[in-house]
This record gives structure tokens, C-alpha cells and sequence, in this order.
């Protein structure tokens, strides 16, 4: 079953790779440079979980892979954005990403900003120009949810609040809300985009997809606060201990490792039940979120 789960996600990963390479403006066309540190910051890096979760739950829609691929890839082109952003010196001051300099680094400051604006509308750009869904009116719900998750009632808003609890001990809640919109977001308009590219599932299982993509996301970022405490530079391929150096709130700072792992299993957990009456058709959702929680880097 790992191997095969293995071979499944390789191949995703090796299709979304192949269409943001075919969608992301050529490093000739002009602007040179902007295009070539769009491509720097998309291509050939990063685990492509957000991808992975759309396209697991399309599979559960049995929706047709040409529309999951494209709201994948819409995701992870904001998903990149974020990242570009996050690491520039008024964030989180980052020089390493995804086993590169970062893109600030690599370019300039200037050129990440637009970078990451540009990676943004680029999103939304694939995910207007075709028919993805049943309906028009399915679309537009799929385009405003993408909106929603980025923007500052989703993980812009996360991100603001991250910055402003810079040396705060947070309580809990405000813990879960700050990675709820900063990281959960996203998450969570993976999984559904990628369920609404088919009208196979009814409202009810589908609001009890966007329960179980609630639980992965939190899970997602109480993982990431872990690997940013016990793992190393050299297999996160950014800059390990950055949060402690920071001084940013996290589950580790707040609840220490143990817990933090505890609290990672539980919401696998969670987020298995809430599969359960999908029976085998969940298999692929259940894989991703075992590979988010049990993930090294
Ligand atoms: C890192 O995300 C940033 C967070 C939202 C915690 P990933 O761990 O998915 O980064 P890549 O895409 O694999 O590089
Ligand atoms: C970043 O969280 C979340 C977003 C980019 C929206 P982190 O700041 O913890 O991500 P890493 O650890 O730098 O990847
Ligand atoms: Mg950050
Ligand atoms: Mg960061
Ligand atoms: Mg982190």
C-alpha cells in the first residue's frame, strides 16, 4: 500500500509539475527577469500537498482529472505566492526555501513582491479562463473560495496575525486561528476545489469534506511548527529553529513537542472519521493526510 501510494503521488506530482511548467510564462518573454523568478519560485521544488489533497478529493468526486489539475494548480501558484512573501525580509527574513535561496535572495526584493503578485493573478487567470465545474454557478463559488482562502479573511489575515504575535504567548484559540487562516485556508480550498470539479458529491458529504480538510489543515501547520523544531536545515531545505529565533508563538512554543505531536495524531484521527462514510472511495485522503502528519520535511 506505501508503494503504491508512493507511485500515485509521484505521478500527480510529475503532472501538476508539467502543467505549471506549461502555463507559467516562458523565461524570454518579457519581463526576463520577473517571469525567470516566477519559474525559479514554482518549479522543481516543494511536496505539492496542496495538489495532492485536490487531487485525491477530485478522485473521491470521480471528477475529470483535466479540471483538478488546473484548480491543483491554482492553489499551489498561491500557495508559492505565500511563500515568496513569507520569507522576505519584512516577514519572516528567510535566505533558504525548498533547498534554494530564497527569492528576494536570488533576485531582489522588488522582484519578489511582483513575483508573488504575479503568481497570485496567474491563479485566478486558470481558474476563470475554462470550464471547470457543471455549472457556472459552481465555478464562481470555486473562484470566490480560492479568493476567500488567500485573501485577508483566509491566509493573507493568518499571516497579518502571525506578524502581530511576534513575541506574544498566545492562548490556544488564538493559536488554532492563526494557523487555521494562515496555513488551513489553503488547505481547505485545495480539498473542495478539487471536489466541486465534479457535482458527484451532494452538499452534506461535501460539507463533511471541507470538516475533514479543517482538521488536515490545522494538522498541516502543527506538523510544521515540529519539523521547525526537531528537523534539520539540510532536510527542510529552509532554515530550521527559525520560529524560536523569531520569536514567533507556535504549538511547540506553547504546548512543547510531545503535546504538539499528540495533537497532530488526534486530528489525523479526527479527519479519518470524518472519511469514514466515504468508505474506499477516501483511500487517497486518508494517504495524504498520514504522509502530512508522519512527513520528515
Ligand atoms: C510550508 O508549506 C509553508 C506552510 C504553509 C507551513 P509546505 O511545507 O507545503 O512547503 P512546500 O510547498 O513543500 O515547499
Ligand atoms: C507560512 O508559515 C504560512 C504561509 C506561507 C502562508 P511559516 O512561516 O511557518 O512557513 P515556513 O516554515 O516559513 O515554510
Ligand atoms: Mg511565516
Ligand atoms: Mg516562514
Ligand atoms: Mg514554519
Amino acid at each position: 500500500m506505501a508503494t503504491d501510494f508512493k507511485r500515485w503521488a509521484k505521478d500527480r506530482q510529475a503532472r501538476i509539475e508539467t502543467f505549471l511548467e506549461s502555463r507559467l510564462p516562458a523565461v524570454d518573454h518579457v519581463p526576463e527577469r520577473l517571469h525567470n523568478a516566477m519559474r525559479y519560485s514554482v518549479l522543481g521544488g516543494g511536496k505539492r500537498v496542496r495538489p495532492l489533497l485536490a487531487f485525491a478529493a477530485g478522485e473521491l468526486a470521480k471528477a475529470d482529472t483535466k479540471r483538478v489539475i488546473v484548480t491543483a494548480a491554482s492553489v499551489e501558484l498561491i500557495h508559492a505566492y505565500s511563500l515568496v512573501h513569507d520569507d522576505m525580509p519584512c516577514m519572516d527574513d528567510d535566505v533558504l526555501r525548498r533547498g534554494k535561496s530564497t527569492c528576494h535572495i536570488e533576485f531582489d526584493e522588488a522582484t519578489a513582491l511582483l513575483t508573488g503578485d504575479s503568481l497570485q493573478t496567474l491563479a485566478f487567470e486558470l481558474l476563470a479562463e475554462k470550464c471547470l465545474a457543471d455549472s457556472p454557478e459552481t465555478q464562481l463559488i470555486m473562484i470566490a473560495q480560492l479568493a476567500r482562502a488567500s485573501g485577508s479573511r483566509g491566509m493573507a489575515g493568518g499571516q497579518a496575525f502571525d506578524l502581530a504575535s511576534v513575541g506574544k504567548t498566545l492562548s490556544l484559540p488564538e493559536l488554532e486561528f492563526m494557523h487555521i487562516h494562515k496555513t488551513g485556508a489553503l488547505i481547505r480550498a485545495a480539498v473542495m476545489l478539487g471536489a466541486r470539479c465534479s457535482n458527484h458529491l451532494d452538499e452534506a458529504q461535501l460539507e463533511r469534506l471541507d470538516h475533514f480538510a479543517k482538521c488536515v489543515g490545522l494538522a498541516f501547520q502543527v506538523v510544521d511548527d515540529l519539523l521547525d523544531a526537531e528537523a534539520t536545515t539540510e532536510t527542510l531545505g529552509k532554515t530550521a529553529g527559525k520560529d524560536a529565533d523569531n520569536n514567533k508563538p507556535t504549538y511547540v512554543s506553547i504546548l512543547g513537542i510531545g503535546q504538539a505531536r499528540e495533537l497532530a495524531e488526534r486530528l489525523q484521527h479526527d479527519a479519518d472519521q470524518v472519511l469514514d462514510s466515504f468508505g474506499d472511495s477516501a483511500i487517497r485522503l486518508r494517504q495524504v493526510t498520514d504522509f502530512i502528519v508522519k512527513r520528515k520535511f
